[in-house]
């Protein structure tokens, strides 16, 4: 059932929102070649705890998967898309291009947001993705209030980025949030104007773009959870969880 949040669950959400947005501003610093990917889940874990929060990736079981995911951090590197597993081995090297995705947990609700950054200076065509992606995103944001529909949003998303000439992730959504990470309803990154269910105030959604480069298609590896681009090309991932208001969309994680 889709929830609609009264202000002091909103006011916790917030405290979980603000949370994640400072482990992705702490990540701006230390992503850099030469870093590890294990080393950075330990500092924003370390900070999560710090700020009276829990990693809620951490153990995260999904149907379909044997294994429960074992990290505070998903850190997904260049043709990885989303659910890249933290390793001590996965270093960083100038070019590259990570998507983080950071999920927190305060007084039993839920904060969710990704970005993905540079590591170092990178090339045109992976500085246009993100840009592209990122700001995808922010045209689902523009659309988000109360009376706007998910076909507003997703068409918001898919025709900002296919005239683009980028490819969408359709097997991935973002969903809604808030005493559980995951809630209903799944929001596509694609539809049609008008169609699909009617946005309330109240309700708190995370909205979450995944571009590639190539073709639309995406595999899982071997370890059950890193989702990577099935032609290798490069993909990038932003989310925000938002609050619909009857005029907008609130930003609940505010890492900009
Ligand atoms: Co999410």
């Amino acid at each position: 059932m889709v929830t609609l949040k009264k202000d002091h669950e909103i006011q916790i959400m917030k405290q979980a929102g603000r949370v994640v947005a400072d482990v992705l501003r702490l990540l701006e610093e230390l992503i850099r070649p030469g870093v590890d990917t294990l080393s950075l889940d330990r500092a924003a874990e370390d900070l999560i705890r710090r700020s009276g929060g829990i990693p809620a990736t951490k153990g995260y079981r999904v149907p379909g998967i044997a294994t429960a995911y074992p990290a505070s951090l998903c850190t997904s590197i260049n043709d990885e898309v989303v659910h890249g597993i933290p390793r001590s081995d996965l270093i960083l090297e100038e070019g590259d291009i990570i998507s983080v995705d950071v999920v927190v947990g305060v007084g039993r609700y839920y904060g969710d947001a990704a970005r993905t950054y540079g590591v170092g200076a990178i090339s045109e065509e992976r500085q246009r993705l993100l840009q592209v992606t990122h700001d995808s995103l922010h045209r689902a944001l523009a659309v988000v209030r109360g009376g706007a529909t998910l076909g507003d949003v997703g068409y918001a998303v898919e025709s900002y980025i296919k005239p683009r000439g980028f490819g969408l992730v359709r097997d991935y959504a973002g969903h809604g949030i808030g005493r559980h990470m995951h809630e209903p309803p799944q929001i596509p990154n694609y539809g049609k104007p008008g169609r699909g269910m009617v946005l309330k105030p109240g309700m708190t959604l995370a909205i979450e773009p995944m571009v590639m480069a190539g073709e639309e298609r995406v595999v899982t590896k071997p370890d059950g959870w890193t989702v990577v681009t099935a032609d290798g090309s490069d993909a990038a991932h932003f989310e925000k969880t938002v609050l619909v208001t009857p005029e907008g969309a609130e930003i609940l994680t505010p890492w900009e």
